[in-house]
C-alpha cells in the first residue's frame, strides 16, 4: 500500500492529485487544504472520473485535519499563493515562507519518515526552509522546479525542431527563477544528436529564452501561474519515488560541496528512487555554464538570506 498526501487543493495541488490518480501512482491520495470543503470537493470531482478513466486510486479530501495524512510515503507541498502577472516567484517569499514552514511541521508530526516534494514558490528557498526547519537528511527534501523547467525546455526544443517532445532530451539546472534557471543547450539532444548541430545559434537562443520565462508567459496568459505542467511534474517525481524508478530528474537539492556549493538548495540532476534523492549527478559544465550557475547561486542565496533576516530560520 502506498499513500501520498498533497497539501493545497488549488490548481497545482488538485492537478497533481488528479495525475497521481489517473496514472495510479499510489493506492491512496489525501488532498488537504485550509479552505473548508475545497479539498473534499476537488477529491470528489476527481473520484467521479475514476470509472471514466479506469483508475483504482482512492483520492480523499480533508479540511485542515493533518491526522488524515498520517504515514504518507511522500508529501507534496503546494501551499501558498501563486504569482500574478508581472510578479517574480521571489516576491512570494514574504507570504509563503510562514505557510510552508507550518505545513512542513504539521506533516512531519504525522509522517515522520516521509519524503517531501516542495512545489511552493519561491521553490528553491522553500525547499531550503523545509529542510532546515525540520532538520531532515537531504535525500528527503526535493524541490520540484527543474523537472518542470526541463519539461518546458523539451517542449520549446520540440517546437523548434518540429519533432516529438518525447524524443528530445534536455536539462535545466540552477534556480527556478526567470533569470536564474540555466537550460543546458550544449547537452540537449534529439535522438542522441546534439541540438547544437540541428538548430542555429539564434534559434537555440530563442528556445533558451522562452524556457526561462516559460512560467511568466503562462502567468501572463492565464492571469495566475500555470498548473497543468507543475502538477504533472510533481506527480512525475512522486512516481519515481513510489515505484523506485531511479529516474534522473533535475531537482532542487541541498548541496554539500557538489558543484562547488555548500549550504544551498538549487537545481541539479539527481537520481530519484525509493529513498528520495539517491545520488547527485555532477555534470561536466563548460565555462559559460559554470558562470551562469555561479550567478544563479548568488541569486538563490540572496533569497535564502531573507529567511534568516526575517527570523523565519
Ligand atoms: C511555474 C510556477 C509554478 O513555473 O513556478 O509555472
Amino acid at each position: 500500500m502506498s499513500k501520498v498526501t498533497v497539501v493545497g487543493a488549488g490548481n497545482v495541488g488538485a492537478t497533481c492529485a488528479n495525475v497521481l490518480a489517473v496514472n495510479e501512482v499510489a493506492n491512496e491520495v489525501v488532498l488537504i487544504d485550509i479552505k473548508e470543503g475545497l479539498a473534499e470537493g476537488k477529491a470528489m470531482d476527481i473520484m467521479q472520473t475514476a470509472q471514466l478513466m479506469g483508475f483504482d486510486t482512492v483520492v480523499k479530501g480533508v479540511t485542515n485535519d493533518y491526522s488524515q495524512t498520517a504515514d504518507s510515503d511522500v508529501v507534496v507541498i503546494t501551499s501558498g499563493l501563486p504569482r500574478k502577472p508581472g510578479m517574480t516567484r521571489e516576491e512570494l517569499i514574504g507570504v509563503n515562507a510562514g505557510i510552508v514552514k507550518s505545513v512542513a511541521q504539521n506533516i512531519l508530526k504525522y509522517s515522520p519518515n516521509t519524503i517531501l516534494v516542495i512545489v511552493s514558490n519561491p521553490m528553491d528557498p522553500m525547499a531550503y526552509l523545509s529542510l532546515k526547519t525540520l532538520g531532515l537528511p537531504r535525500n528527503r527534501v526535493i524541490g520540484m522546479g527543474g523537472a518542470l523547467d526541463s519539461s518546458r525546455f523539451k517542449y520549446f526544443l520540440s517546437q523548434a525542431l518540429g519533432c516529438n517532445a518525447n524524443e528530445v532530451e534536455g536539462l535545466v539546472i540552477g534556480g527556478h527563477g526567470d533569470t536564474t534557471m540555466i537550460p543546458l543547450a550544449s547537452l540537449a539532444t534529439y535522438k542522441g544528436v546534439p541540438v547544437t548541430k540541428l538548430l542555429s545559434a539564434e534559434k537555440l537562443d530563442e528556445v533558451v529564452k522562452n524556457t526561462m520565462v516559460g512560467g511568466a508567459t503562462l502567468t501572463g496568459l492565464l492571469g495566475t501561474s500555470a498548473w497543468m505542467a507543475p502538477g504533472a511534474a510533481a506527480s512525475f517525481l512522486v512516481e519515481s519515488i513510489i515505484k523506485d524508478q531511479k529516474k534522473m530528474i533535475v531537482c532542487a537539492t541541498y548541496l554539500d560541496g557538489e558543484y562547488g556549493m555548500k549550504d544551498i538548495t538549487i537545481g541539479v540532476p539527481v537520481i530519484i528512487g525509493k529513498d528520495g534523492i539517491e545520488r547527485i549527478v555532477e555534470l561536466d559544465l563548460n565555462d559559460d555554464e559554470k558562470a551562469k550557475l555561479a550567478a544563479s547561486e548568488d541569486a538563490v542565496r540572496k533569497t535564502n538570506n531573507i529567511l534568516y533576516e526575517t527570523g523565519i530560520l
